[in-house]
């Protein structure tokens, strides 16, 4: 039951425009084309909920889906939860304006949002990380926000390649990271419940 009913609640072209910045929401972030759309409607099981596409550059907005408000503790009133899909980075025919534009905002997000609590990082696991992963990875590092990355499309790896490319990952990151990785496959529900968790742990802390 983990992130289930979860909504649509705006799509935004600036960090101003998005949800008042009340309560925890994770954001999923990753190079165009990863899979992080396809990630979020897998652990909202509601396949239909953020679009994806084949055609690298779909999401070029911040897109807000509103979860059910996490009960707290007696007494306190519930927390509102959300998770963000980024517009994906990197792709090279999304104009030069608009890679800026996002830059600029994917960073205001991440320096200026008080309810973010956490980064899913997604990334294909059968690529090394890219430039941008890396800036992710070493943002999360300089700051301690919390970052669970999904090594998806593990559907297209055998599982001993799959369980080596995590491997190969995690002895990657330098000592200190408060990151953790796993194995992921939108299509063939790999991962899906562990990640579910490690969400809903991040919208908890
Ligand atoms: P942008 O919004 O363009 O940045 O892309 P995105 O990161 O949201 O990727 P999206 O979820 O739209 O998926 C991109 C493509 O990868 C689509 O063709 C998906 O069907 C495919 N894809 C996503 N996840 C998986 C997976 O786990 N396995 C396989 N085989 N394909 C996947
Ligand atoms: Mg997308």
């Amino acid at each position: 039951r983990l992130l289930q009913g979860a909504q649509f609640v705006l799509a935004a072209h600036r960090v101003n425009q998005l949800p008042a910045d009340l309560g925890a929401e994770v954001a999923f972030a990753g190079r165009s084309n990863a899979g992080k759309s396809s990630a979020l409607n897998a652990l909202t099981g509601h396949k239909g909920l953020a679009r994806t596409s084949k055609t690298p550059g779909r999401t070029q907005q911040m897109v807000a889906f509103a979860l059910p408000p996490l009960v707290q503790g007696e007494g306190e009133p519930p927390l509102a939860a959300r998770l963000i899909d980024l517009p994906g980075y990197g792709y090279a025919k999304v104009p030069e304006e608009l890679r800026a534009h996002w830059k600029q905002e994917i960073d205001a997000y991440l320096h200026r949002r008080q309810s973010l609590r956490g980064v899913v990082l997604i990334a294909d696991i059968r690529h090394p990380l890219k430039e941008f992963d890396r800036m992710m990875l070493d943002f999360c590092f300089a700051t301690g926000l919390p970052c669970h990355l999904l090594l998806t499309k593990a559907d297209k790896l055998s599982r001993n390649q799959a369980a080596q490319a995590l491997a190969a990952m995690r002895k990657s990151f330098p000592d200190g990271l408060h990151a953790t990785a796993q194995v992921f496959s939108s299509s063939a529900g790999t991962g899906v419940d562990e990640a579910r968790e490690r969400v809903a742990e991040l919208l908890r802390t």
